[in-house]
């Protein structure tokens, strides 16, 4: 049902549009917004492009499983970690071919404060999904971090187009803490699923009011750098036109969390 937006996404216009659908024999509802923000924007500022979004590793360490996506949960004290071997990669999926910029990494103690928590790694950026080589990579940086627990901005050595941004040749020591890949792109994407009758409770970042659609405009813009709130969700309450913008990670979102309530809906991305 998205399929009319993602075709004006790819025309370049800057059309917004509003699709919604039942789904029958279920409350979840779709509402395809903002399928394109266009040129109009200024795109000045980057925003971090790999929170929340699918993240994947080669191997889990059998003896201290951390799963790839503590990488990219925007807490900077639970952290990734594979298995040993020379070839260990961590990749996130942009979910959409975004100009990659520079990459943040924050590395952890895991080496019990001996050593570098990274050693010499290579970064690359893919239009497709990786092969376990690396090769049809784009290389944005190679490089050493001794610091433990430092976070180190690694810019680009050119900005790169793509979807996939692959950290390669992790030590069996090293672990990531947080991994974010700021892009210029204007924000963008394609849709929420949606709950009639249900919010949730918060904590909210930010009430509004105003139309359902320009509650979904405001969850987008509030992600851009230097503004920290990271917005995924919301709630709606057409009666009053209620906006409240919330930040829940739409990979483990449980739907048990939703409470009733009577003509409000929430909203949250749809990585599908
Ligand atoms: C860890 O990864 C597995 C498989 O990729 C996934 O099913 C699970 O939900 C993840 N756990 C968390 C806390 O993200
Ligand atoms: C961040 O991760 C740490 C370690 O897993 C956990 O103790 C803490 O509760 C998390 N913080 C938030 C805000 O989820
Ligand atoms: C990694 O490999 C080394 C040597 O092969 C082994 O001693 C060590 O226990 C392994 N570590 C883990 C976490 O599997
Ligand atoms: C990001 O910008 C590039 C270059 O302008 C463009 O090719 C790409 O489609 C954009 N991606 C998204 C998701 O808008
Ligand atoms: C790194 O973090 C760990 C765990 O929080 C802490 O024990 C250690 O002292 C830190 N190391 C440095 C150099 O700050
Ligand atoms: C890491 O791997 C190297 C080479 O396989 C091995 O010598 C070393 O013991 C491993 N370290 C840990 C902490 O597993
Ligand atoms: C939502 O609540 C209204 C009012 O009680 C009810 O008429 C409607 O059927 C409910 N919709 C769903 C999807 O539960
Ligand atoms: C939102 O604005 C409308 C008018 O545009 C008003 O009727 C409504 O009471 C307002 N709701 C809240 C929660 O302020």
């Amino acid at each position: 049902m998205c399929t009319e937006c993602l075709a004006r996404r790819s025309t370049g216009s800057l059309r917004m549009a509003l699709t919604q659908a039942w789904l029958m024999l279920s409350p979840i509802i779709i509402l395809c917004s903002l399928c394109d923000r266009g040129s109009a924007e200024p795109s000045s500022t980057t925003w971090n492009a790999a929170l929340f979004r699918p993240a994947y590793q080669s191997s889990e360490d059998a003896a201290d499983p951390r799963n790839a996506s503590l990488a990219n949960d925007g807490n900077a004290t639970s952290c990734q970690r594979t298995g040993n071997g020379s070839e260990s990669w961590w990749h996130v999926d942009l979910l959409g071919q975004m100009m990659v910029e520079s990459v943040w990494i924050t590395g952890s103690d895991c080496n019990n404060g001996k050593g570098y928590t990274l050693g010499y790694f290579s970064l690359n950026v893919f239009t497709e999904q990786p092969p376990p080589d690396d090769s049809g990579g784009q290389v944005c940086h190679n490089y050493m971090l001794y610091a433990e627990n430092a976070t180190v901005n690694i810019k680009c050595d050119k900005t790169i187009s793509g979807r996939y941004v692959r950290i390669s040749h992790l030590s069996n020591t090293s672990s990531i803490c947080e991994f974010k890949v700021m892009v210029t792109n204007n924000t963008q994407f394609n849709k929420y699923v949606g709950w009639k009758n249900s919010t949730l409770e918060g904590p909210v970042i930010r009430s509004l009011n105003t139309s359902r659609l320009e509650c979904a405009n405001h969850c987008l813009s509030a992600r851009r750098a230097p503004d920290p709130m990271y917005c995924t969700a919301f709630n709606w309450v057409p009666g009053t036109r209620l906006c409240q913008l919330m930040q829940e990670d739409p990979r483990i979102f449980k739907s048990s969390k939703l409470k009733q309530s009577i003509h409000g809906y929430f909203y949250i991305e749809d990585l599908r």
